[in-house]
């Protein structure tokens, strides 16, 4: 059965619908190959696509989907960011931030307060820049090229005292729901 896809022209979030998103999905990650990703992270996606269980959001805008991202909840309130990418010619446009903080709001909010992500050294800076510290760093621990690296966020328990980053304070979080405002639908933007 083929959904109708979001084209209200508006950002919009939304629970990933595998009839609706998956081909959607696939595409989004190919922009982010070779700069991001292997060819071979492909089939993995693909198949991560299929058999996944934990919370997985898409953005759609327009006709496209232009960032996803999900999370799964580990044992002793610990959590692990999965699958976050923004479409390539959507970079730093402030999404990959919004999806981070809509995720971590949710995860909050189930009680984790130790939050994991691996990536590669390319999308290391992204994190950092959010409050994250390095913990672990396999040189080509991915594939020639692209290094695996383990970083960790510590989410404090007590309402109202401020995560230990200089991007996602209480304030920048209780704006989850404040969409990146440059993004349109058909826009060119910039090529990173
Ligand atoms: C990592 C990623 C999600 C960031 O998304 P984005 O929408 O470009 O990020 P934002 O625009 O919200 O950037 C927020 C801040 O992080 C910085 N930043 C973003 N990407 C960065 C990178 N690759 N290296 C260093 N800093 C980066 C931005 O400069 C910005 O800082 P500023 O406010 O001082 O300018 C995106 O680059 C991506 O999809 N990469 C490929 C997939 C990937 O590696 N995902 C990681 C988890 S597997």
């Amino acid at each position: 059965m083929e959904l109708p896809s979001p084209a209200s022209g508006e950002l919009e979030l939304l629970e990933y619908v595998p009839e609706r998103d998956f081909t959607q999905c696939l595409d989004l990650m190919q922009g982010n190959i070779p700069r991001y990703f292997l060819a071979e992270d492909l089939s993995d996606f693909e198949q991560w696509l299929m058999t996944r269980k934990c919370p997985f959001f898409v953005c759609w805008l327009g006709n496209e989907i232009v960032g996803c991202g999900g999370y799964s909840l580990t044992p002793n309130a610990t959590g692990r960011l999965r699958r976050g990418m923004v479409r390539q010619s959507c970079h730093r446009e402030g999404l990959g931030s919004y999806l981070l903080c809509v995720r971590i709001a949710r995860m909050r909010s189930e009680g984790v307060r130790d939050l994991y992500v691996d990536t590669s050294q390319h999308s290391e800076g992204f994190f950092l820049r959010h409050g994250f510290r390095v913990i672990s760093r396999l040189q080509n621990g991915y594939g020639p090229g692209h290094d695996r690296v383990e970083l960790h966020l510590h989410l404090p328990d007590r309402a109202g005292h401020s995560i230990d980053s200089p991007m996602l304070d209480e304030a920048w979080l209780r704006r989850a729901n404040a969409k990146p405002a440059r993004l349109r639908p058909g826009m060119h933007h910039r090529e990173p």
